[in-house]
Protein backbone atom coordinates (compact mmCIF):
# COMPACT_ATOMS: atom_id res chain seq x y z
CA UNK A 1 0.00 0.00 0.00
CA UNK A 2 1.81 3.12 -0.82
CA UNK A 3 1.49 6.03 1.69
CA UNK A 4 0.26 9.22 1.23
CA UNK A 5 1.54 12.31 2.38
CA UNK A 6 0.26 16.70 1.80
CA UNK A 7 3.60 18.38 3.11
CA UNK A 8 2.95 20.82 6.05
CA UNK A 9 4.86 24.32 6.26
CA UNK A 10 8.02 22.38 8.25
CA UNK A 11 7.64 19.19 6.22
CA UNK A 12 7.38 17.06 9.64
CA UNK A 13 5.55 14.54 7.56
CA UNK A 14 9.09 14.03 5.79
CA UNK A 15 11.16 13.90 8.71
CA UNK A 16 8.62 11.02 10.25
CA UNK A 17 9.31 9.21 7.02
CA UNK A 18 12.86 9.23 6.69
CA UNK A 19 13.25 8.26 10.57
CA UNK A 20 11.18 5.56 9.84
CA UNK A 21 13.06 4.39 7.04
CA UNK A 22 15.92 3.39 8.74
CA UNK A 23 17.87 4.77 5.92
CA UNK A 24 21.71 6.05 6.13
CA UNK A 25 21.85 7.75 2.75
CA UNK A 26 19.24 8.71 -0.14
CA UNK A 27 19.67 8.89 -3.77
CA UNK A 28 18.15 12.41 -4.65
CA UNK A 29 17.09 12.17 -8.33
CA UNK A 30 15.89 15.30 -9.32
CA UNK A 31 15.75 17.79 -12.32
CA UNK A 32 17.03 21.04 -12.77
CA UNK A 33 14.02 22.80 -11.59
CA UNK A 34 14.80 21.36 -8.11
CA UNK A 35 17.11 24.85 -7.07
CA UNK A 36 14.15 26.37 -6.98
CA UNK A 37 11.54 24.74 -4.73
CA UNK A 38 11.06 24.94 -1.24
CA UNK A 39 12.32 20.98 -0.50
CA UNK A 40 15.91 22.12 -1.96
CA UNK A 41 16.63 23.25 1.73
CA UNK A 42 14.97 20.79 3.21
CA UNK A 43 17.18 17.82 1.62
CA UNK A 44 20.46 19.75 2.43
CA UNK A 45 19.67 20.29 5.87
CA UNK A 46 18.71 16.07 6.19
CA UNK A 47 21.50 15.01 7.38
CA UNK A 48 20.97 17.44 10.39
CA UNK A 49 17.37 16.81 10.63
CA UNK A 50 17.20 12.99 10.68
CA UNK A 51 21.06 11.88 10.29
CA UNK A 52 20.19 10.59 6.64
CA UNK A 53 23.06 11.73 3.83
CA UNK A 54 21.23 13.50 0.61
CA UNK A 55 23.41 12.36 -2.67
CA UNK A 56 21.89 14.18 -5.60
CA UNK A 57 21.82 12.75 -9.25
CA UNK A 58 20.66 15.36 -11.83
CA UNK A 59 22.87 13.66 -14.56
CA UNK A 60 19.68 12.75 -17.23
CA UNK A 61 17.85 14.44 -19.97
CA UNK A 62 13.84 15.24 -20.37
CA UNK A 63 12.80 12.17 -22.23
CA UNK A 64 15.79 10.33 -20.65
CA UNK A 65 18.27 7.57 -21.84
CA UNK A 66 18.39 4.32 -20.02
CA UNK A 67 21.92 4.80 -19.94
CA UNK A 68 21.31 7.47 -17.44
CA UNK A 69 20.29 5.58 -14.87
CA UNK A 70 22.62 3.14 -15.30
CA UNK A 71 25.31 6.14 -14.67
CA UNK A 72 22.60 6.85 -11.49
CA UNK A 73 22.93 3.05 -9.81
CA UNK A 74 26.99 3.65 -10.13
CA UNK A 75 26.12 7.07 -7.99
CA UNK A 76 24.38 5.17 -5.79
CA UNK A 77 26.78 2.02 -5.13
CA UNK A 78 29.71 4.74 -5.02
CA UNK A 79 28.03 6.77 -1.94
CA UNK A 80 26.15 3.50 -0.02
CA UNK A 81 23.19 4.64 -0.96
CA UNK A 82 20.61 2.36 0.71
CA UNK A 83 17.58 4.89 -0.57
CA UNK A 84 15.90 6.36 -2.98
CA UNK A 85 14.34 9.64 -3.77
CA UNK A 86 12.73 11.14 -6.88
CA UNK A 87 11.91 15.01 -7.12
CA UNK A 88 10.84 16.00 -10.47
CA UNK A 89 8.31 15.13 -13.25
CA UNK A 90 7.97 12.56 -15.48
CA UNK A 91 11.61 11.86 -16.40
CA UNK A 92 13.14 12.26 -12.66
CA UNK A 93 10.74 9.51 -12.12
CA UNK A 94 11.21 7.30 -14.72
CA UNK A 95 15.11 7.57 -14.19
CA UNK A 96 14.55 6.44 -10.39
CA UNK A 97 12.21 3.85 -11.48
CA UNK A 98 14.91 2.24 -13.64
CA UNK A 99 17.75 2.77 -11.12
CA UNK A 100 15.55 0.14 -8.85
CA UNK A 101 14.75 -2.02 -11.05
CA UNK A 102 18.43 -2.39 -11.88
CA UNK A 103 19.92 -2.41 -8.13
CA UNK A 104 19.30 -6.26 -8.18
CA UNK A 105 20.75 -6.17 -11.53
CA UNK A 106 23.98 -8.41 -11.91
CA UNK A 107 24.13 -6.78 -15.49
CA UNK A 108 22.55 -3.24 -15.57
CA UNK A 109 23.07 -2.07 -18.95
CA UNK A 110 20.48 -4.87 -19.99
CA UNK A 111 18.32 -4.72 -17.18
CA UNK A 112 15.14 -4.10 -19.44
CA UNK A 113 15.17 -7.24 -21.86
CA UNK A 114 15.53 -9.52 -18.59
CA UNK A 115 13.15 -10.33 -15.64
CA UNK A 116 13.56 -8.04 -12.75
CA UNK A 117 14.31 -9.23 -9.47
CA UNK A 118 12.30 -7.19 -7.14
CA UNK A 119 13.85 -5.43 -4.15
CA UNK A 120 12.47 -3.61 -1.26
CA UNK A 121 14.66 -0.38 -1.08
CA UNK A 122 12.75 2.25 -0.04
CA UNK A 123 11.12 4.96 -2.70
CA UNK A 124 9.76 8.39 -1.82
CA UNK A 125 8.20 9.95 -4.80
CA UNK A 126 7.83 14.02 -5.11
CA UNK A 127 5.58 14.85 -8.06
CA UNK A 128 6.39 18.43 -9.22
CA UNK A 129 3.97 18.79 -11.72
CA UNK A 130 0.46 17.43 -11.78
CA UNK A 131 0.18 15.63 -14.84
CA UNK A 132 2.23 12.83 -15.61
CA UNK A 133 0.72 10.57 -12.44
CA UNK A 134 4.19 8.58 -12.60
CA UNK A 135 4.37 8.35 -8.52
CA UNK A 136 1.24 6.22 -9.26
CA UNK A 137 2.27 4.20 -11.69
CA UNK A 138 4.13 0.89 -12.57
CA UNK A 139 5.54 1.78 -15.32
CA UNK A 140 8.45 3.81 -16.61
CA UNK A 141 9.08 5.23 -20.19
CA UNK A 142 13.14 5.48 -21.33
CA UNK A 143 14.80 5.09 -24.15
CA UNK A 144 17.93 3.07 -25.75
CA UNK A 145 19.14 5.31 -28.33
CA UNK A 146 16.66 6.90 -29.35
CA UNK A 147 14.15 4.19 -29.39
CA UNK A 148 11.77 3.88 -26.47
CA UNK A 149 11.21 0.98 -24.50
CA UNK A 150 8.80 0.76 -21.12
CA UNK A 151 9.72 -1.47 -18.57
CA UNK A 152 6.49 -2.04 -16.10
CA UNK A 153 6.77 -3.71 -12.65
CA UNK A 154 5.29 -3.49 -9.75
CA UNK A 155 8.40 -3.04 -7.34
CA UNK A 156 9.49 0.37 -9.15
CA UNK A 157 5.85 1.77 -8.04
CA UNK A 158 7.45 4.53 -5.39
CA UNK A 159 6.06 3.61 -1.62
CA UNK A 160 5.35 6.54 -0.66
CA UNK A 161 4.68 9.88 -1.85
CA UNK A 162 4.15 13.39 -1.13
CA UNK A 163 1.94 15.86 -2.22
CA UNK A 164 3.59 19.76 -1.93
CA UNK A 165 1.45 21.97 -3.43
CA UNK A 166 4.45 24.24 -3.27
CA UNK A 167 6.13 22.94 -6.21
CA UNK A 168 3.38 23.55 -8.43
CA UNK A 169 3.29 27.72 -7.91
CA UNK A 170 6.88 28.42 -9.42
CA UNK A 171 6.03 26.19 -12.60
CA UNK A 172 5.25 28.69 -16.45
CA UNK A 173 1.40 28.53 -17.14
CA UNK A 174 1.90 26.64 -20.40
CA UNK A 175 3.67 23.93 -18.38
CA UNK A 176 0.48 23.62 -15.79
CA UNK A 177 -2.03 23.74 -18.18
CA UNK A 178 -0.58 20.91 -20.53
CA UNK A 179 0.21 19.00 -17.49
CA UNK A 180 -3.66 19.20 -16.15
CA UNK A 181 -4.56 18.25 -20.00
CA UNK A 182 -2.07 15.74 -19.48
CA UNK A 183 -3.83 14.41 -16.70
CA UNK A 184 -7.25 14.66 -18.25
CA UNK A 185 -6.75 12.69 -21.30
CA UNK A 186 -5.34 9.67 -18.95
CA UNK A 187 -8.78 9.76 -16.97
CA UNK A 188 -10.68 10.44 -20.27
CA UNK A 189 -8.38 7.70 -22.17
CA UNK A 190 -8.68 5.35 -18.77
CA UNK A 191 -12.35 5.56 -18.43
CA UNK A 192 -12.89 4.42 -21.97
CA UNK A 193 -9.94 1.70 -22.68
CA UNK A 194 -11.10 -1.84 -23.26
CA UNK A 195 -9.39 -2.46 -19.99
CA UNK A 196 -11.08 -0.61 -17.39
CA UNK A 197 -12.83 -1.71 -14.39
CA UNK A 198 -14.81 -0.56 -11.37
CA UNK A 199 -11.48 0.70 -9.37
CA UNK A 200 -10.15 2.01 -12.49
CA UNK A 201 -13.26 4.15 -13.88
CA UNK A 202 -13.66 5.38 -9.94
CA UNK A 203 -10.33 6.76 -9.87
CA UNK A 204 -10.82 8.29 -13.71
CA UNK A 205 -13.68 9.76 -12.12
CA UNK A 206 -12.36 11.25 -9.00
CA UNK A 207 -9.52 12.88 -11.12
CA UNK A 208 -11.80 14.72 -13.82
CA UNK A 209 -13.99 15.85 -10.78
CA UNK A 210 -10.76 17.39 -9.11
CA UNK A 211 -9.71 18.89 -11.98
CA UNK A 212 -12.80 20.70 -12.95
CA UNK A 213 -13.43 21.67 -9.52
CA UNK A 214 -9.94 23.38 -8.55
CA UNK A 215 -8.99 24.37 -11.87
CA UNK A 216 -8.90 27.85 -11.62
CA UNK A 217 -7.52 27.60 -8.17
CA UNK A 218 -4.62 25.45 -9.45
CA UNK A 219 -4.17 28.37 -12.43
CA UNK A 220 -4.15 31.11 -9.67
CA UNK A 221 -1.79 29.20 -7.81
CA UNK A 222 -3.86 28.61 -4.50
CA UNK A 223 -2.36 25.97 -1.85
CA UNK A 224 -6.21 24.04 -1.92
CA UNK A 225 -5.77 24.29 -5.64
CA UNK A 226 -2.41 23.14 -6.24
CA UNK A 227 -3.11 20.00 -3.61
CA UNK A 228 -6.50 19.22 -4.88
CA UNK A 229 -4.23 18.85 -9.12
CA UNK A 230 -1.85 16.74 -7.34
CA UNK A 231 -4.10 14.26 -6.22
CA UNK A 232 -6.06 14.26 -9.51
CA UNK A 233 -2.93 13.91 -11.63
CA UNK A 234 -2.27 10.87 -9.19
CA UNK A 235 -5.79 9.70 -9.51
CA UNK A 236 -5.37 9.67 -13.19
CA UNK A 237 -2.46 8.00 -12.50
CA UNK A 238 -3.77 4.99 -10.66
CA UNK A 239 -6.35 4.76 -13.84
CA UNK A 240 -4.14 4.25 -15.68
CA UNK A 241 -1.88 1.92 -13.93
CA UNK A 242 -4.75 -0.36 -14.30
CA UNK A 243 -5.96 0.04 -17.79
CA UNK A 244 -2.99 1.83 -19.52
CA UNK A 245 -3.59 4.75 -21.65
CA UNK A 246 -5.52 4.48 -25.64
CA UNK A 247 -5.10 6.31 -28.70
CA UNK A 248 -5.17 9.56 -27.60
CA UNK A 249 -1.29 8.47 -26.27
CA UNK A 250 -0.43 6.54 -29.17
CA UNK A 251 -1.19 9.40 -31.81
CA UNK A 252 0.46 12.03 -29.30
CA UNK A 253 3.74 10.76 -29.04
CA UNK A 254 4.49 12.12 -32.71
CA UNK A 255 3.24 15.84 -32.46
CA UNK A 256 5.81 16.25 -29.36
CA UNK A 257 8.94 15.56 -31.12
CA UNK A 258 7.74 16.86 -34.56
CA UNK A 259 5.96 19.75 -33.93
CA UNK A 260 7.49 20.83 -30.39
CA UNK A 261 4.16 21.11 -28.02
CA UNK A 262 4.42 19.60 -24.84
CA UNK A 263 3.13 16.17 -24.24
CA UNK A 264 -0.34 17.33 -22.43
CA UNK A 265 -1.03 19.52 -24.88
CA UNK A 266 -0.66 16.72 -27.87
CA UNK A 267 -2.72 14.51 -26.22
CA UNK A 268 -5.40 16.55 -25.18
CA UNK A 269 -5.43 17.74 -29.45
CA UNK A 270 -5.66 14.10 -30.35
CA UNK A 271 -8.77 13.41 -27.59
CA UNK A 272 -10.73 16.58 -29.13
CA UNK A 273 -10.41 15.04 -32.46
CA UNK A 274 -10.84 11.01 -31.32
CA UNK A 275 -13.68 12.02 -29.56
CA UNK A 276 -16.53 12.90 -32.30
CA UNK A 277 -15.02 10.08 -34.02
CA UNK A 278 -16.09 7.48 -31.66
CA UNK A 279 -19.05 9.33 -31.20
CA UNK A 280 -20.34 8.49 -34.96
CA UNK A 281 -19.21 5.06 -35.17
CA UNK A 282 -20.56 2.78 -32.14
CA UNK A 283 -20.77 0.27 -35.13
CA UNK A 284 -16.73 0.12 -34.49
CA UNK A 285 -16.63 -0.51 -30.95
CA UNK A 286 -14.33 -3.41 -30.22
CA UNK A 287 -14.78 -3.27 -26.49
CA UNK A 288 -16.31 -6.78 -25.57
CA UNK A 289 -18.94 -5.61 -23.02
CA UNK A 290 -20.68 -4.14 -26.51
CA UNK A 291 -21.44 -0.26 -27.52
CA UNK A 292 -24.18 0.20 -24.98
CA UNK A 293 -21.18 -0.14 -22.26
CA UNK A 294 -19.70 2.78 -24.47
CA UNK A 295 -22.12 4.70 -24.26
CA UNK A 296 -22.88 4.46 -20.54
CA UNK A 297 -18.66 5.47 -20.49
CA UNK A 298 -19.21 8.62 -22.26
CA UNK A 299 -22.27 9.76 -19.79
CA UNK A 300 -19.86 9.41 -16.72
CA UNK A 301 -17.08 11.18 -18.43
CA UNK A 302 -19.81 13.58 -19.07
CA UNK A 303 -21.14 13.65 -15.94
CA UNK A 304 -17.92 13.90 -14.06
CA UNK A 305 -16.65 16.74 -16.20
CA UNK A 306 -19.41 18.60 -15.19
CA UNK A 307 -21.32 18.39 -18.85
CA UNK A 308 -24.60 18.92 -19.33
CA UNK A 309 -25.71 15.34 -21.00
CA UNK A 310 -23.70 12.81 -23.13
CA UNK A 311 -24.29 14.33 -26.15
CA UNK A 312 -22.25 17.42 -25.72
CA UNK A 313 -19.55 15.69 -24.69
CA UNK A 314 -17.36 15.92 -27.71
CA UNK A 315 -18.45 19.48 -27.99
CA UNK A 316 -17.58 20.14 -24.60
CA UNK A 317 -14.48 18.72 -24.26
CA UNK A 318 -13.24 20.97 -27.43
CA UNK A 319 -14.49 23.94 -25.70
CA UNK A 320 -12.47 22.57 -22.39
CA UNK A 321 -8.92 22.22 -24.58
CA UNK A 322 -9.56 24.94 -26.63
CA UNK A 323 -10.12 27.37 -23.68
CA UNK A 324 -6.83 26.76 -22.40
CA UNK A 325 -3.85 25.87 -25.50
CA UNK A 326 -4.49 26.89 -29.27
CA UNK A 327 -4.06 24.21 -32.25
CA UNK A 328 -1.11 23.85 -34.48
CA UNK A 329 -0.27 26.14 -36.73
CA UNK A 330 2.50 24.39 -38.82
CA UNK A 331 3.75 23.76 -42.58
CA UNK A 332 2.12 20.36 -43.15
CA UNK A 333 2.45 18.02 -46.28
CA UNK A 334 0.94 14.71 -47.31
CA UNK A 335 3.90 13.26 -46.51
CA UNK A 336 4.35 14.68 -42.82
CA UNK A 337 0.46 12.48 -42.49
CA UNK A 338 1.68 9.70 -43.56
CA UNK A 339 5.13 10.06 -41.07
CA UNK A 340 2.55 10.27 -38.36
CA UNK A 341 0.50 8.00 -38.80
CA UNK A 342 3.02 5.44 -39.47
CA UNK A 343 4.48 6.73 -36.09
CA UNK A 344 1.24 5.49 -34.30
CA UNK A 345 2.05 2.11 -31.95
CA UNK A 346 -0.79 -0.40 -33.28
CA UNK A 347 -0.42 -1.95 -29.79
CA UNK A 348 -1.70 0.42 -27.81
CA UNK A 349 -4.73 0.79 -30.51
CA UNK A 350 -5.43 -2.37 -28.83
CA UNK A 351 -6.64 -0.90 -25.84
CA UNK A 352 -8.75 1.99 -27.93
CA UNK A 353 -12.64 1.43 -27.72
CA UNK A 354 -12.83 1.88 -31.26
CA UNK A 355 -11.28 0.46 -34.15
CA UNK A 356 -9.35 2.73 -35.95
CA UNK A 357 -7.74 2.24 -39.46
CA UNK A 358 -4.20 3.63 -40.57
CA UNK A 359 -6.43 5.68 -43.28
CA UNK A 360 -8.78 6.98 -39.97
CA UNK A 361 -6.04 7.93 -38.07
CA UNK A 362 -4.02 9.63 -40.93
CA UNK A 363 -7.86 12.07 -41.14
CA UNK A 364 -7.33 12.78 -37.76
CA UNK A 365 -4.34 13.65 -37.95
CA UNK A 366 -5.06 16.23 -40.81
CA UNK A 367 -8.01 17.41 -39.21
CA UNK A 368 -6.01 18.12 -35.93
CA UNK A 369 -3.65 20.25 -37.91
CA UNK A 370 -6.15 22.01 -39.96
CA UNK A 371 -5.51 20.16 -42.98
CA UNK A 372 -8.45 18.12 -44.24
CA UNK A 373 -7.44 19.81 -47.69
CA UNK A 374 -4.67 17.76 -48.09
CA UNK A 375 -6.65 13.90 -48.09
FE1 LIG B 1 0.51 11.24 -20.63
Amino acid sequence: MQKLMTASADYAELDSYFAASGAKCVLLVCGSSFEKLPLHPYFDTLEQRCGIRAVRFSDFQPNPEFRSAVKGLSVFRAHGCDMLAAVGGGSAMDVAKCIKLCLTSSNPEHALHVPFVPNTVPFLAVPTTAGSGSEATRFAVVYENGVKQSAADDSILPDAVLFDPDTLKTLPLYQKKSTMLDAVCHAVESFWSVHSDAESMKYAAAALRLVIANEEGYLFGTDEGCRNMLKAAHFAGKAINVTKTTAGHAMCYKLTTHYGISHGHAAALCVKALLPYMYAHPELCIDGRGAAHLEQVYAEIAEAMGCASAAQLPVFFASFADSLLPGIDAMVSAADLQMLTDSVNTERLQNHPVRLTADTIRQLYAQILGKEQLL
